[in-house]
């Protein structure tokens, strides 16, 4: 059912539904939790009626019409065939970093990632008894980049895995091709699996700018190569919890099976009905919410620029997740400054490797948006005010 002017101004009430963004901190106004504030599309609410309404809810497996979907999506989207075979159907996206830690690195072997980034990256090696190594990435004026010298220092014979985020949460980046080549050609030399995450790769904001997902390497690559992916985050059903890997090698997808061991459970049936439905029919809704983002972002960063300049931010591709470097307001702690002073929640950049950022989440109806804003600023005004009294 193909779906056009979604109004993306109407602010749901989401308190008292079990909503994590809006009901763990009840006291704040929250630009936290990276899911939105957006109804999802009437196809995904309709498919998972339609299975509702069958009243069964036994254990599930995907179903042809999901398959269908995931291989159409990855045609379609990212210009690829995958065999059916290749999927793995997975009830998230966070286990299967874990999982395929915990397939591929035994104690005292080593995962690379490079920082900031989602802070489970940072955790998911401890599941494998495995030693994380941190190569954080370098930054300029406009953007930040891989350090290449860095990461050739850092690696060992011990390095097994390197997880990818992109796009990049939370710095909002879309690595270009020639750096996920040159990433592949790092993982070769080195004997690494490349632990592709590409949740956020429908989310690209600017027409020039496109995904390009580690499964478009060359098949030589393709050996070495885990790439995850999931609708949840571009049709705000995350909390349904659905996600599927690639995986074309099938020793390193026999593995990664194993290790779910007793701790995985099957897919929910709902999230598979959604799932399906946004991949077949969500596209037009998708493209509006593009539109609707990108004007989010770019009132957001203008309004930091001219409102707020004691805020530091760089250049933003994808994601409605936006990285604010808080340094020159000179606070110890941003998240609480703004919590407390400005009565707006953002994510506390802490756990993704630097404490002087938040990260302020732009999915939402652009009113609100920018009350939060207005109250930040507002927040930032004050404290100006009392240093020169
Ligand atoms: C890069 C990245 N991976 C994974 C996740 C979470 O995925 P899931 O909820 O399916 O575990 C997020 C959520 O924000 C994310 O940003």
């Amino acid at each position: 059912m193909p779906e056009t002017n979604f109004d993306f101004d109407q602010l749901p009430e989401r308190r008292g539904t079990g909503a994590i963004k809006w009901d763990r901190f009840p006291d704040y106004t929250p630009f936290w939790v990276a899911d939105m504030d957006f109804a999802s599309p009437d196809c995904v609410v309709e498919a998972m009626r339609r299975r509702v309404d069958h009243g069964v809810f036994g254990y599930a497996q995907a179903h042809a019409g999901l398959i269908e979907a995931v291989l159409g999506y990855l045609q379609e989207m990212h210009h690829v065939q995958v065999d059916e075979k290749d999927v793995v159907h997975l009830p998230g996206m966070v286990l299967a970093l874990s999982l395929a830690c915990r397939a591929l690195a035994k104690p005292g072997d080593q995962v690379m990632i490079n920082s900031p980034v989602y802070y489970p990256f940072f955790n998911v090696a401890r599941d494998a008894d495995a030693e994380l190594i941190d190569v954080p990435f370098t930054r300029d004026e406009t953007t930040w980049r891989f350090d290449w010298d860095a990461m050739e220092s850092a690696v060992t014979s011990r390095t097994r895995i390197l997880i990818l985020c992109n796009p990049q949460n939370p710095l909002g980046r879309v690595f270009k091709e020639e750096e996920i080549r040159m990433l592949a050609e790092f993982c070769e030399r080195h004997d690494l699996v490349l632990l592709s995450d590409e949740i956020h790769c429908d989310l690209i904001l600017d027409s020039e700018t496109s995904h390009y997902s580690a499964l478009r390497l060359p098949e030589s690559f393709q050996d070495r190569l885990i790439t995850l992916m999931a609708p949840s985050k571009t049709y705000n059903i995350a909390g349904l919890g659905y996600s599927f890997a690639v995986i074309r090698n099938p020793e390193l997808r026999r593995k990664f099976n194993d290790a779910r061991g007793c701790t995985v459970s099957e897919v929910n049936a709902l999230s598979m009905y959604a799932a399906e439905a946004a991949y077949k029919s969500g596209e037009p809704w998708r493209r509006d919410l593009i539109d609707y983002l990108r004007g989010n972002r770019d009132l957001l960063a203008d309004f930091i620029d001219q409102e707020m300049p004691v805020l530091k931010i760089q250049e933003h591709a994808a994601t409605y997740l936006y990285w604010i470097d808080c340094a020159a307001l000179e606070v110890s702690h941003p998240v609480q400054f703004f919590a407390k002073e400005a009565g707006v929640f953002l994510t506390d950049g802490t756990p993704f490797g630097s404490s002087q950022h938040v990260r302020f989440n732009f999915g939402c109806p652009r009113e609100h948006m920018l009350k939060g804003l207005q109250a930040m600023k507002e927040a930032i005004d004050r404290k100006n005010a009392a240093k020169q009294t």
